[in-house]
């Protein structure tokens, strides 16, 4: 058995996001400039190096794999990944394989993602109406993703909403959403719009702290404190006039890097250490130079032990600098 990834503040690595592709069917406003440049085919590492990748992480120690992107399904092929990497699964060396998607060829995947060991899986929106719907995404259709979502439950996956709190966007609907969510058997994490990429007037104009968003519910339901975690970094309460689950990720409010995790890979097999900081390590050449992953090894070790302590992100009106210059797609989050 190989050495776990333990980073020098003692937090163990057991969670790896990869983001398998920088493209995305919808251009979210936080999170991708309208027009985007993406990246030459050429760039990418295979699905073969993904797998790799993966695997060498599972080798050491990682339990939770989640694919990201941009958007993960858009992959050309992207299920030969998944079907690969559910070897893990069978083998139980991994705990989990998910994804977090936008859920625009949800219907389409469904049901093969049930068949490579994905439980449970996370679509992101912001919104129940439809023309806000194409307004946040640029022009997503709301009606295929919850079509999608329906497909999910239907192919037996749990299905977790996602929705950036966003002021005076959807700030007056988190209720109905929840009322939503809940009423369809879905766990709702709400999360504080982080400044990634280019952070213009209108991104700071959006934040709403959570810690308002739970005071405001509170006025209406009766939210209880659970120890139920999934190994992200929501916090969650139970709603007792809903029975559902309601997730809160405050990296602003409440940071929870002490607690962290994770780290991801980009699509060209850059390591992120974290979110919220510039520092990457390339794990493309390693893995290339050689046929065994003693390089790739050492590379990932060197770069676990820069991983640092936590984010810069705050969310500041007067310089609006983001704490780092990508975009949130390159990470997927
Ligand atoms: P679960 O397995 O359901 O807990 O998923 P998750 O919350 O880890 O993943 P998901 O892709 O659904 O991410 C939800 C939100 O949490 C996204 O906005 C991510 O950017 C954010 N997030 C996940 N991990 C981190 C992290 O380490 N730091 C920060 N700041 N945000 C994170
Ligand atoms: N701040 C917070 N969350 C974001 N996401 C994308 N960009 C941002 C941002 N700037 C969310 C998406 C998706 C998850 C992977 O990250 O909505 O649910
Ligand atoms: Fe695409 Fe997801 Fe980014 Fe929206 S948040 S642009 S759906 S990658």
């Amino acid at each position: 058995q190989a050495a776990p990834l333990v980073d020098t503040f003692g937090r163990a690595v057991t969670y790896l996001r990869v983001s398998v592709t920088d493209r995305c069917d919808f251009r979210c406003v936080y999170c991708m400039a309208e027009h985007m440049t993406f990246l030459p085919k050429q760039d990418l590492l295979t699905l073969e190096e993904l797998d790799r990748l993966c695997s060498a992480f599972v080798r050491r120690g990682v339990r939770k794999l989640r694919l990201t992107g941009g958007e993960p399904l858009v992959r050309r092929d992207v299920m030969t990944l998944f079907r690969a990497l559910s070897r893990h699964m069978e083998s139980g060396q991994l705990e989990e394989l998910t994804l977090t998607t936008n859920g625009s060829q949800l219907a389409r995947y469904a049901a093969d993602l049930a068949a490579c060991g994905v439980k449970r899986i996370n679509v992101s929106i912001d919104t129940l109406d439809p023309d806000k719907f194409r307004a946040i995404t640029r022009w997503g259709d709301l009606g295929k993703v919850m079509e999608g979502i329906r497909a999910a439950k239907a192919a037996g996956l749990h299905v977790k909403i996602n929705a950036v709190a966003l002021k005076d966007v959807n700030e007056h609907e988190i209720a109905s959403m929840m009322a939503w969510a809940h009423g369809e058997g879905h766990d709702l994490s709400l999360i504080e719009v982080m400044p990634l990429g280019e952070v213009g007037e209108e991104r700071v104009d959006q934040y709403l702290p959570l810690s308002q968003v739970r005071a405001q519910l509170e006025q209406r339901f009766t939210l209880a404190d659970i120890a139920y975690r999934t190994g992200g970094p929501a916090r969650y309460v139970e709603v007792k006039e809903t029975g559902g689950r309601l997730g809160f990720i405050t990296p602003l409010t409440h940071n929870f890097c002490e607690g962290c995790n994770r780290v991801r890979v980009t699509c060209t097999g850059t390591l992120y250490m974290c979110l919220g900081q510039e520092d990457a390590a390339d794990l493309r050449t390693p893995l290339r130079a050689t046929a065994d992953d003693a390089l790739l090894d050492t590379a990932i070790d060197e770069a676990i032990f820069r991983k640092p302590k936590g984010h810069d992100f705050v969310i500041d009106r007067q310089t609006r600098q983001p704490a780092v210059r990508r975009h949130m797609s390159m990470t997927g989050g």
